[in-house]
């Protein structure tokens, strides 16, 4: 699995939402910006502003891919959940589908909030809800159990993006504004759902027979072909100030 691809897929799915939001966060005018759990660089390499770039992540091989795809950045490999910068130190701290993996996601925006300068910006721009997602027609509905069970197997909480605005309001941030928005496909849709297959065969692999993963993926693609597919997760931002 190409998981760069995957990211950028997912950066391609928040484009305009980034914009808008960094633009309220005056990135432009920024002097230090920290993305946590920056992976790859699919986010770090796009903010566009002058400011000094820092990213951090536990990961050393996606920080390798990193080093790459977001050259000016500074990156640091750290754990989320005690970040190794002074606080006050970041004009914009910002994290892109990362809570949901954090184990403990109120320490880590509580860490983001620490390193945030005082009038600071905190942006969470996707953390998704695949408790509520929404699957039709019915067969394929058994495919977003698997999936929630996958996530929930990999250590990830499958429902954070519900609780995103709570755990901003229990850090102490001011909430300045929150939302939902449906990830929305950018590339042509064969593309999109080869790729959206190799991340689900990817997660399911060892947890569900093989022939059972195939047949559902041939459910899907004949539910798209007829027009019919529904597939809705709802995926939630929130933008706070310290
Ligand atoms: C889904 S990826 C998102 C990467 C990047 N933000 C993006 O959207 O392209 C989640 C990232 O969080 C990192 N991560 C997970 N737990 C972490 C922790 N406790 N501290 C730092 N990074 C962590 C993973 O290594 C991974 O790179």
């Amino acid at each position: 699995m190409d998981w760069h691809k995957r990211y950028e897929q997912q950066a391609g799915w928040t484009r305009d939402l980034r914009a808008y939001l960094f633009a309220k966060a005056e990135a432009k005018s920024a002097r230090q910006i920290l993305e946590v759990g920056c992976g790859t660089g699919a986010i770090l390499s796009t903010v566009d502003s002058s400011a000094a770039l820092h990213g951090a992540d536990i990961d050393l091989r996606a920080l390798a891919q990193c080093r790459v795809n977001a050259a000016r950045a500074i990156l640091m490999r750290s754990d989320g959940l005690a970040l190794p910068y002074a606080s006050a130190s970041f004009d914009i701290v910002f994290c892109h589908y990362f809570l949901l993996w954090v184990g403990n996601s109120l320490q880590a925006v509580r860490e983001m909030k620490r390193v945030t300068r005082p009038g600071g910006h905190i942006l969470a721009l996707a953390e998704p809800d695949y408790l509520s997602r929404i699957d039709s027609p019915d067969e394929l509905k058994l495919l977003g159990a698997w999936q929630v069970e996958s996530l929930r197997r990999q250590g990830a909480d499958p429902g954070f993006g519900a609780r995103l605005a709570e755990t901003f309001f229990e850090a102490g941030i001011k909430l300045e504004e929150m939302g939902i928005f449906q990830p929305v496909e950018k590339r042509t849709n064969a593309e999109e759902f080869e790729l959206e297959w190799a991340v689900i065969e990817s997660d399911l692999a060892g947890m569900i027979e093989e022939a059972e993963i195939q047949k559902m993926k041939l459910c899907d693609q004949a539910a798209r072909q007829r027009n019919e597919r529904i597939l809705h997760v709802p995926t939630h931002f929130a933008w706070g100030r310290v």
